[in-house]
C-alpha cells in the first residue's frame, strides 16, 4: 500500500559507509545512494546531496544544522540518524520545517556500558601508562612499588544521567563491588534504584562523594559544559572522571587544567569537543587515558543500528510513526 505523498521508494542519502549488510538491504528497500569512501562529506557536497532526498541518514560527523535543513527542505522528510546521540542536529529547525528525526537507541547501550567500565577500571589502575611502558621496552621487572594505581573495589562511582546507559554501568560496577550514586534530571523508582544498588543525590553530593565519576548524560543546552572548573574543583585530589558521552558536556580545557595541577587525579575520554581533533595538551598528560570515540564500535552494535535505521524508515514509508522518533533528545 502506498501513503500519499510517501514514495515506495523513497531517494535515501547515506552519509557513511555502513555494513555491508544493512548496506545492502538499504539498496533493496530504498532508492539509495551510499558514500563508499567513507570520508565525512564536505560542507558542499553534503548541500549537495540533500538538495533532492527524501531521507537523511547522517552520523555524528555531519552538521545538520538550520541552514542545511532549510536547503533540503521542502523535499527532505525524514533524518534517520544512524546513532544515538543528536546535538550534531538541529532538531528545533528541523521540526519547522517538518521534518521527524529518529535515532537508534537501545542496541548500543551495552557496548558503550562496557566501554565506559573499561576506563574506570584503565584509568585508576593505569592501563594506559602500563601498556606504554611495555611497548617502549621500559619495563624493568617486577617491584613492590611498580604502577601502583588505586583500588576500585569498595569505591564510590558517580553517574551523571541515569538513562540505559547510566543504569547498565550501574550493573556491571555492582559486580566489581563498587557502590554507586547517581544524577539525573528525574529520580529512579525505588524498585530500580535498589534493583541498581544506586542512590540518588544532588550534583554538590556526588562531585564532593565520587572517587570516579562517569558522565554518561545526552549533551543537550542543559548539560553543555556541565562539567566545568567550579564542578572540578568540588571533585576530591584522589578522585577520576571518566566521558564516553560527548565531549561537549565537559569544560574540556578546565578539565585540562584541572589534570595538569592536579586537582583530579585522571581522567578516561572517549570524547571529545573537536572530534577528531584531540587537544595536544591531553596527549601529554600520563593520568589519561585517550580512546578515539570507540564506546559503540562493535560489529553487533552497527549492524543493529542500521536495523534499526531502515525500520524507522520503512515505518515512515507505510505511514506509521517511525519507532525511534526523537522528541527530546535522548537518555
Ligand atoms: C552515538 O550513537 O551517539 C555514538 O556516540 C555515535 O554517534
Amino acid at each position: 500500500m502506498t501513503v500519499p505523498d510517501r514514495p515506495a521508494r523513497p531517494k535515501v542519502i547515506v552519509t557513511r559507509e555502513l555494513t555491508d549488510g544493512v548496506m545492502a538491504r538499504m539498496e533493496e528497500l530504498f532508492d539509495t545512494r551510499l558514500n563508499r569512501e567513507d570520508r565525512a562529506l564536505t560542507r558542499a557536497e553534503l548541500e549537495a546531496a540533500v538538495a533532492d532526498a527524501d531521507v537523511l541518514v547522517p552520523t555524528i560527523t555531519d552538521r545538520i544544522d538550520a541552514d542545511l535543513i532549510a536547503k533540503a527542505a521542502p523535499r527532505l522528510k525524514l533524518i534517520a540518524n544512524f546513532g544515538v546521540g543528536v546535538d550534531h542536529i538541529d532538531l528545533h529547525a528541523a521540526r519547522e520545517r517538518r521534518i521527524l528525526v529518529t535515532n537508534t537507541p537501545g542496541v548500543l547501550t551495552e557496548d558503550t556500558a562496557d566501554m565506559t567500565m573499561a576506563l574506570i577500571l584503565s584509568v585508576p589502575r593505569r592501563l594506559g601508562e602500563g601498556e606504554k611502558l611495555i611497548r617502549a621496552g621500559a619495563w624493568d621487572g617486577w617491584k613492590p612499588s611498580g604502577m601502583l594505581g588505586h583500588r576500585v573495589n569498595g569505591k564510590t562511582l558517580g553517574i551523571i544521567g541515569m538513562g540505559r546507559i547510566g543504569r547498565a554501568v550501574a550493573r556491571r560496577a555492582q559486580g566489581f563491588g563498587i557502590r554507586t550514586i547517581y544524577h539525573n534530571r528525574h529520580r529512579l523508582p525505588e524498585g530500580v534504584e535498589a534493583e541498581l544498588g544506586a542512590r540518588f543525590v544532588d550534583l554538590d553530593a556526588l562531585f564532593a562523594q565520587s572517587d570516579i565519576i562517569s558522565i554518561n548524560c545526552p549533551h543537550t543546552p542543559e548539560t553543555h559544559h556541565l562539567v566545568n572548573a567550579d564542578r572540578l574543583a568540588q571533585m576530591r585530589s584522589d578522585a577520576y572522571l571518566v566521558n564516553t558521552s560527548r565531549g561537549e558536556v565537559l569544560d574540556e580545557d578546565a578539565l585540562i587544567k584541572a589534570l595538569e595541577s592536579g586537582q583530579i587525579a585522571g581522567a578516561g575520554l572517549d570524547v571529545y569537543v573537536n572530534e577528531p581533533h584531540v587537544d595536544p595538551r591531553l596527549l601529554h598528560l600520563p593520568n589519561t587515558v585517550l580512546l578515539p570515540h570507540m564506546g559503540s564500535a562493535t560489529y553487533e552494535g552497527r549492524a543493529a543500528m542500521g536495523e534499526k535505521v531502515i525500520a524507522n524508515i520503512r515505518a515512515w514509508v507505510d505511514g506509521h510513526r517511525p519507532p525511534d522518533q526523537v522528541l527530546e533528545g535522548w537518555d
